[in-house]
């Protein structure tokens, strides 16, 4: 049967309400009923199986360039940028640009970080430690991954640019195209002379961070071209800051909001790894993954035709009672049987900086926990909205500083 015949529940986004516990209870419900639905803007994979069947299948793709068109932009800078970039191409082509980079961005280069990222959360907790309280996302969340990304690229203290860029890089999923495009446009430009000033001064002088090793890492005679580089460079500065920074925010929301499991944390931080799981299972912050049917293609007796916008939900997997033991409950101590969660997608687009981000996370959590004792929410949190990047606005906390030893 086609998609459109089949009697599908139907669920809209434009609810104000639709995020924190409101967004799970409505899609638990839904997804304990049906597999799919329809939605305002297609339809939407609930079931673990499916979505992730679909996420391998490779007569779907990523729609990036089919959402510039919606907003009217078939060319210029941002266009060029976005069809050259990693979830716009598939096929060889995706899988070329794929064995590159990860060659280059080995756990290796993750690693050499760590402890860069632990002198750089001493320098954040220095500043609210004394007052005892703090909104978690400017003083925590936010900064922590622009610092990576820089440590990363090999600038270190050029966060604050960075950041700026990726705010305005991301820009382009925000549908509103006709009042950001010079400025993304100017994102793409700096961003573009910036990455070949570092490309010339790497390949003169390599050294041990990401860049250098684009540049210089071969494959059976194929290389990376400097154009590729800068293409590159984008998505790892777009694609690395807002996600992390929202995923940590939920994070430490969802602990501010469960005392006991901070306290646990707090008490063994070598549990910091597992509690990262937790949370990118309990709040993935993609909570949905765009797919176009670029072939006809049948699931579960369902046609979906050429053209076709799925969504393969992550917060409904990620939660799938048949794989999880009382899902709902967010328990970083819980044997979850070492089962993937889609909090990074899967299949071919499975998130390149996914290692980078565990760290982040995991650093974090593992430093705060034994000094941020005693968690717990200041005022109301607020919440962005679920689709595209789920964010977290603003999340008030107080806490009683400790010095662990
Ligand atoms: C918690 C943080 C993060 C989350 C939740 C996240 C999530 C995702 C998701 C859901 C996808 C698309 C998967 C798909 O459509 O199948 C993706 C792709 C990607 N991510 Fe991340 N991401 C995070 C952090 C990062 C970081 C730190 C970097 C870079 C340093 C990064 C770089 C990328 C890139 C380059 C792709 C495109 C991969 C491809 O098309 O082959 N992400 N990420």
């Amino acid at each position: 049967m086609l998609a459109e015949d089949a009697d599908l529940p139907l669920l809209t986004h434009d609810d104000p309400a639709f995020a924190g516990d409101r967004f799970h209870e409505v899609l638990d419900e839904l997804a304990s009923r049906t597999w799919l639905v329809r939605s305002d803007l297609g339809y939407l994979v609930l079931g673990r199986e499916p979505g992730m069947a679909l996420l391998k299948d490779r007569r779907l793709s990523f729609p990036a360039v089919e959402l510039l068109e919606l907003q009217g932009l078939s060319d210029g800078v941002i266009y060029e940028r976005t069809t050259k970039g990693l979830m716009a191409q598939s096929g060889p082509a995706h899988a070329r640009l794929r064995r590159l980079v990860s060659a280059a961005f080995t756990p290796r280069q993750v690693e050499r970080l760590r402890p860069r990222l632990r002198g750089y959360l001493e320098c954040l907790w220095h500043e609210i430690a004394s007052a005892g309280r703090c909104e978690a996302v400017t003083a925590l969340a936010r900064p922590l991954p622009s610092m990576a990304i820089a440590e990363l690229l090999g600038v270190p203290g050029d966060d604050a640019l960075l950041a700026r860029w990726s705010g305005s890089l991301q820009a382009v999923f925000d549908m509103d195209m006709d009042a950001r495009r010079a400025e993304i446009e100017a994102a793409y430009e700096e961003v573009r002379e910036y990455v070949l000033d570092l490309v010339a001064m790497r390949r003169q002088q390599p050294g041990e961070d990401l860049l250098s090793a684009l540049v210089h890492h071969e494959q059976d005679g194929d290389r990376l071209s400097d154009d590729e580089i800068v293409t590159l460079s984008a998505s790892v500065i777009s694609g690395g800051t807002d996600t992390t920074e929202s995923q940590l925010a939920h994070g430490l929301r969802l602990f501010s909001e469960h005392p006991d499991q901070w306290k646990k944390l707090g008490d063994d931080p070598a549990l910091a790894e597992q509690a990262t799981q937790e949370v990118l299972r309990f709040e993935p912050i993609v909570p949905f993954t765009a797919r176009l049917v670029r072939e006809e293609l049948g699931v579960s007796g369902i046609v979906f035709p050429v053209g076709i916008v799925l969504f393969v939900c992550a917060a409904t997997a990620n939660r799938d009672p048949m794989t999880y033991a009382d899902p709902g409950r967010f328990d970083i101590t819980a044997d979850r049987a070492g089962a993937q969660v889609l909090s990074f997608g899967f299949g071919t687009h499975f998130c390149a900086g996914a290692h980078l981000a565990r760290a982040e996370i995991t650093e974090a959590l593992a430093f705060l926990a034994p000094r941020m004792r005693g968690l717990e929410p200041d005022g109301e949190p607020a919440f962005g909205t679920p689709t595209g990047i789920y964010t977290m606005r603003s999340l008030p906390v107080r806490f009683t500083a400790r010095d662990p030893g």
